[in-house]
């Protein structure tokens, strides 16, 4: 775990404006800078990087965050790897985790030699009329081919002695995988004779190659091997080609070999990226997910595809949510995503996508495969199946539904099987609220002060002192604390807010706090008006909880519930009060 005292330290040694400047030419506008927003497609900017709030927000998509925010969106990283990146330019050292140290200048000479041996294998595959029949008669063209930077390997041992003459014998380039060296001592070409996919990571570096025999042989495939570039289980090959069109199409289909995700761009379906030989593994889906709410995986349709995707399945339950999609595509026996959309077309590729069976099918289909359901045995069989699966699933709605289908195919309550799966039932917490236990305070008027407090942050101290327990149990009244404990112990100032928006754990709070960080901070009211502002919202708050309780108590009594002496003199002076309150605020 990164301290978050050195992620405070990372964003404050950032400027958000200079680092999405490196991606995105900005312009200025005012005290922000805009641009058309790298997160979806737009004719007219509504993407801004303000560089006092150190925070970009689009008005278009609603994309925001903090410059880490913005490296795991743009670049796909994960937290910590943004966290990393920054810190590096930032020149500070990441406090020592388990890792061992990466060596910097030993990443970029390998970087180096990959880029270097990249040139000469599409330099080659020019001058090789063998290597462009082939390519051509698998359907491709010079600008797919260019696009993925194919290459060629020429069939010679020591190849690459041409461009790398007498670093031929460097460590770089036994490192990266691109020579081998024998017990004689002696070095050759890894790749010969091959077809060869450069395999880019999120950022567009070159960490490997996939070669493929031109023709029948033994391997069809060789896979640079694992190096400190190259961790099979963590790339997508096509994924930095295909991050535009996922944008644009809104999913992600992920295949298995090289040439379906070089096919399917031929034929004009950008969004495929393929495994690399390997099952899909959770970093797998921790990138894809960043890219898209909604994966598909396409598996060819043989036995061997289906195993792929039941590994798939349960590599991605515990990273679903109710807003995520996951489909399984299974393509005809006969048939690979290469040899589909090229016999078949585009169009039908595209309906099978779009039919593509939903997780939860797919789920029911494995539970309920080679057994019989007329039998006691088998039904039982069919639970203890699924206790594997679904108390792994994190979309607690989507888990709900699959327990039902369980259960209606076993013959049992929802509860029933729940309690056999060993989940615990849901609490009934959206019933009617009950006046007693009541502390969910509407969240409106206290967004409105957590706005007003985090772009005047000295009012903090002029807050009443029962302003957190107006405040309820939602995550506002969690970051209203955070503010009072920050502005108690070392003072509170507007740029606690970015801070605080990295180092939140909660989602719905942070939900919260991007929205605190996206409001503008124009018509920063004088500090005498912003009090008045501050007792306003105090007043709207106590208004609206008025309103909550007195509409707990109207629909209990309604649904015939049994109100206290007490609750039916509530209904009189509740309102009594909102109109003392209302009156107050005139007179001010
Ligand atoms: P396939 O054998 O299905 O290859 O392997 P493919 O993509 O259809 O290839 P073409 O159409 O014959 O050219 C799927 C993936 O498994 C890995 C590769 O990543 C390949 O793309 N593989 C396969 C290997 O790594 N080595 C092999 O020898 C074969
Ligand atoms: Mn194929």
């Amino acid at each position: 775990m990164i301290p978050e005292s050195f992620i405070q330290d990372v964003l404050a040694r950032t400027d958000i404006v200079s680092l999405i400047e490196r991606y995105v030419p900005l312009k200025k506008s005012g005290a922000n800078y805009m641009a058309c927003c790298p997160f979806h497609n737009e004719k007219s900017a509504s993407f801004s990087v303000s560089p006092t709030k150190q925070f970009y927000h689009c008005f278009g998509c609603g994309a925001h965050g903090t410059a880490i925010g913005f490296l795991m969106e743009y670049s796909g990283m994960s937290f910590l790897e943004a966290i990393k990146d920054l810190a590096q330019q930032a020149g500070l050292k990441v406090p020592e985790d388990d890792a061992p140290p990466v060596d910097r200048s030993q990443i970029s000479s390998l970087l180096d030699a990959m880029g270097r041996a990249t040139r000469f294998y599409r330099e080659q595959l020019k001058q090789s009329p063998k290597a462009i029949e082939y390519l051509k008669q698998r359907g491709l063209t010079g600008e797919i081919a260019a696009r993925f930077g194919i290459g060629y390997a020429p069939d010679d041992w020591q190849g690459l002695h041409t461009v790398f003459a007498n670093d031929y014998d460097s460590l770089a380039l036994l490192e990266a995988g691109l020579v081998i060296q024998n017990d004689t001592g002696r070095r050759y070409d890894r790749f010969r004779d091959r077809v060869m996919f450069p395999i880019l990571d999120q950022r567009g570096n070159i960490v490997g190659f996939g070669g493929r025999v031109i023709g029948q042989g033994e391997p069809k495939y060789l896979n640079s091997p694992e190096t400190p570039l190259f961790e099979k289980g963590r790339e997508l090959y096509g994924l930095f080609q295909a991050r535009q069109a996922i944008r644009e199409s809104g999913v992600v289909v992920v295949v298995e070999g090289y040439m379906d995700v070089v096919a399917l761009a031929q034929y004009g379906f950008g969004s495929a990226v393929a495994t690399l030989g390997t099952a899909t593994t959770a970093t797998h889906i921790q990138k894809l997910f960043r890219q898209s709410e909604k994966v598909v995986f396409c598996f060819d349709g043989d036995n061997a595809g289906r195993k792929a995707a039941r590994r798939a399945l349960e590599s991605c339950l515990d990273q679903l949510a109710d807003d995520r999609e996951v489909r399984f595509l299974f393509l005809p026996p006969e048939h690979d995503p290469d040899s589909f959309v090229r016999e078949q077309g585009l169009e039908a590729f595209h309906r099978a996508i779009h039919d593509a069976l939903p997780l939860s099918e797919f789920l029911l289909r494995e539970l309920r495969s080679g057994l019989n359901l007329a039998t006691a045995e088998d039904r039982a069989k069919l639970v203890h199946e699924a206790k594997a699966l679904i108390p792994k699933i994190s979309a607690p709605v989507l888990q709900l539904q699959t327990i039902r289908m369980v259960a209606q195919d076993v013959d049992m309550s929802p509860d029933e099987v729940s309690q056999a799966l060993g989940i615990r039932a849901p609490a009934h917490s959206k019933t009617a609220p009950r006046y007693a236990g009541r502390r969910t305070a509407p969240a409106g008027p206290l967004r409105q002060l957590l706005r007003l407090l985090s772009s005047q942050p000295i009012l903090i101290g002029a807050l009443p002192a029962d302003t957190l327990h107006l405040a309820g149990d939602g995550p506002e009244a969690g970051i209203l604390q955070v503010f009072l404990d920050a502005h108690e112990n070392n003072g509170f100032s507007a740029s606690t807010v970015t801070a605080l928006f990295e180092a939140c754990q909660d989602e719905a709070q942070k939900n919260v706090l991007g929205e605190l960080l996206q409001a503008s901070d124009e018509g920063r009211a004088e500090e005498k008006a912003a009090k008045e502002e501050l007792d306003g919202h105090i007043t709207n708050l106590r208004i609206a909880l008025i309103d909550h309780e007195l509409a707990a108590l109207h629909q209990r009594d309604r649904q015939g519930g049994q109100l206290s002496t007490d609750e039916k003199r509530l209904l009189v002076t509740l309102p009594a009060q909102k109109q003392a309150l209302r009156a107050g605020q005139k007179i001010r």
